[in-house]
């Protein structure tokens, strides 16, 4: 963001911001710290999270929704890795609640939101910039998503751990999997959060919200490498992906 000029082209466009919720425990991972500060060779994922939204054309501000007893830590943290520009706001209790936390904290003037996963730390930039092009050409809602390997099955769940009854197929070439950053018209995005209460956990993305009060969501291609860091043997995944891009460029 700051390797841009402020040229001509860059006053027209309508400012985007990033927001990344980093609030979460992360426990499928295992006893620790919170999630988004576990290091990926020697680098919390969460300095990996800020620096692919940092890096991208298209976003001139990132907000860090943090752990609410870690907002310092995490302050810290950021400006060691030399990314001082970066805002810090606490988070809530659900992924929801940290998202709409991260809004509150934007100036006035942005226009468009990226909503990015700290668990996401390796989305390659280009689809970072891919996701705010698609919101700046016109559409309100955008998330990058890939065709789904597995065939899924829908089930009735059963406590105390007995055979679940599947209920369904759906026809696996009308299913995608979704990845982050999911890209919003501010307004639109603004609207959800204050419209869809919360219910239980809370919305686990927010383009699901956004459905939920009638705007069109448009998916874009996603990238392998947007992978969420959920359990333990993503962490070698992230690691491996880290090492070949070492080697490819340097980086
Ligand atoms: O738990 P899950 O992997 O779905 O979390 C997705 C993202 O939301 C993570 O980056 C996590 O840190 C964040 N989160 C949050 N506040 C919470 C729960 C999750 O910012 N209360």
């Amino acid at each position: 963001m700051s390797m841009e000029s402020a040229g001509e082209s860059r006053a027209v466009e309508p400012r985007t911001a990033a927001v990344v919720p980093a609030a979460g425990r992360g426990v499928r991972l295992g006893p620790g710290a919170p999630k988004a500060l576990r290091a990926l060779n020697g680098t919390p994922m969460l300095v990996h999270a800020v620096r692919a939204m940092a890096r991208a054309r298209s976003v001139s501000l990132v907000v860090v929704v943090a752990p609410r007893d870690g907002v310092t830590e995490v302050r810290n943290l950021l400006d060691e890795h030399t990314l001082p520009d970066v805002v810090v706001v606490p988070g809530g209790e659900t992924r929801q609640d940290s998202v709409r936390l991260g809004l509150a904290a934007l100036p006035e003037d942005v226009e468009i939101v990226l909503v990015h996963d700290a668990a996401r730390p390796l989305v390659p930039v280009d689809t970072v910039d891919a996701v705010a092009r698609a919101v700046r050409d016109g559409a309100p809602a955008v998330v990058p998503a890939l065709p789904v390997a597995d065939t899924v099955k829908e089930v009735r769940p059963r406590e105390g751990g007995a055979p679940e009854p599947v209920t369904g197929t759906p026809d696996r070439s009308l299913l995608r999997a979704v990845q982050t950053p999911q890209g919003f018209a501010r307004a639109v995005l603004a609207e959800a959060h204050a419209r869809v209460a919360r219910e239980g956990e809370g919305a686990t993305d927010d383009a699901g919200m956004v459905e939920r009060t009638g705007h069109e969501v448009v998916v874009v291609p996603g990238h392998e490498e947007a992978f969420k860091v959920t359990r333990p043997l993503d962490l070698v995944l992230a690691e491996a992906v880290l090492a070949r891009r070492r080697v490819t460029d340097g980086f």
